[in-house]
């Protein structure tokens, strides 16, 4: 008998991160969660940007042509509306609680523009790497609309799988072996215990985006973990947070580590700086 494997070990509050706010594209203006000062990786997540803002001034600017290589990016909206356009002539719009995960792999040029001129935008941006042999995949996206995204429900308790399996089964639309993303999105009402387990090798958070939740921390007390923070997961096998005395909703995000080396150029994120150097080079002879 393996004890290992069975035993559920939750896991603890290693650290908890504030954002930085920034701004990129053409002056959207966001805060930065993973990829900043305070959290430059989180294997194999590279980057995390939150945007909410009802004030066209923060993001009428959009993200013009600009180029990726390496990883993806997963846009997630929970309102407003994202008009993307690459330079393979594929386009489309995002609309509120749709997902984008584009596997940018050898290199994509493209735009991210709103479609709006007034109204809440509000979303993410997470980067996924992506291992060193499959850097230079061809460029492919898996787009899928808030109909097709399965809401499971348990007692006071509302999760969209966006990837990943839950424990009861549901399964999301988007597929990634090669780092067996889980992206959820859950609510959660008042004094309301989510449980769930993770597979034990996986880095995991916890971005909340409404209320607060709580979680142990090493020293066997409870942290609070409030609207715009991230909480890095320990290690364990299991996640359980909770609610408090309001509603409260937050992303759980794992992934499997890739464990390489990052260099590191803006968008290009490669293994070495000779192969940083040669994504410039790409780019800039229209190879992409
Ligand atoms: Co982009």
């Amino acid at each position: 008998m393996n004890t290992n494997t069975s035993k559920i070990q939750t896991r603890r509050l290693r650290e908890l991160i504030t954002g930085m706010p920034t701004t990129d594209g053409a002056g959207v203006k966001l805060v930065r969660m993973i990829g900043q000062p305070a959290l430059l990786d989180l294997d194999p997540f590279l980057l995390l940007d939150a945007f909410r803002s009802d004030n066209p001034d923060d993001y009428i600017a959009g993200f013009p042509s600009h180029p990726h290589r390496g990883f993806e990016t997963v846009t997630y909206l929970l309102a407003g509306r994202m008009r993307h356009k690459d330079n393979a002539g594929n386009e489309g719009v995002i609309e509120a609680g749709g997902i984008q995960w584009m596997t940018a792999g050898k290199g994509i040029v493209h735009s991210e523009m709103p479609e709006q001129e007034n109204g809440r935008l509000e979303g993410f941006q997470l980067w996924v790497n992506l291992p060193a042999a499959h850097k230079m995949t061809q460029p492919h996206y898996q787009e899928h609309d808030a109909s097709s995204i399965p809401t499971e429900t348990r007692p006071g308790t509302r999760v969209k799988v966006i990837t990943g399996k839950t424990s009861n089964g549901t399964t999301g639309p988007v597929v990634q072996p090669l780092t067996e993303p889980l992206y959820l999105d859950v609510s959660l009402e008042a004094n309301t215990d989510f449980n769930e387990p993770l597979p034990v090798d996986h880095n995991a958070f916890v971005y909340v985006i409404e209320g607060s939740v709580s979680l142990e921390t090493d020293a066997g007390e409870d942290a609070t973990v409030r609207r715009d923070q991230l909480a890095i997961l320990g290690e364990g096998n299991n996640v359980n947070l909770k609610s408090q005395n309001a509603d409260a909703r937050f992303l759980l995000i794992a992934g499997k580590p890739i464990g390489e080396p990052i260099a590191r150029g803006g968008p290009f994120v490669m293994n070495t700086q000779a192969e940083l150097k040669q994504a410039v080079q790409d780019y800039q002879n229209g190879l992409f």
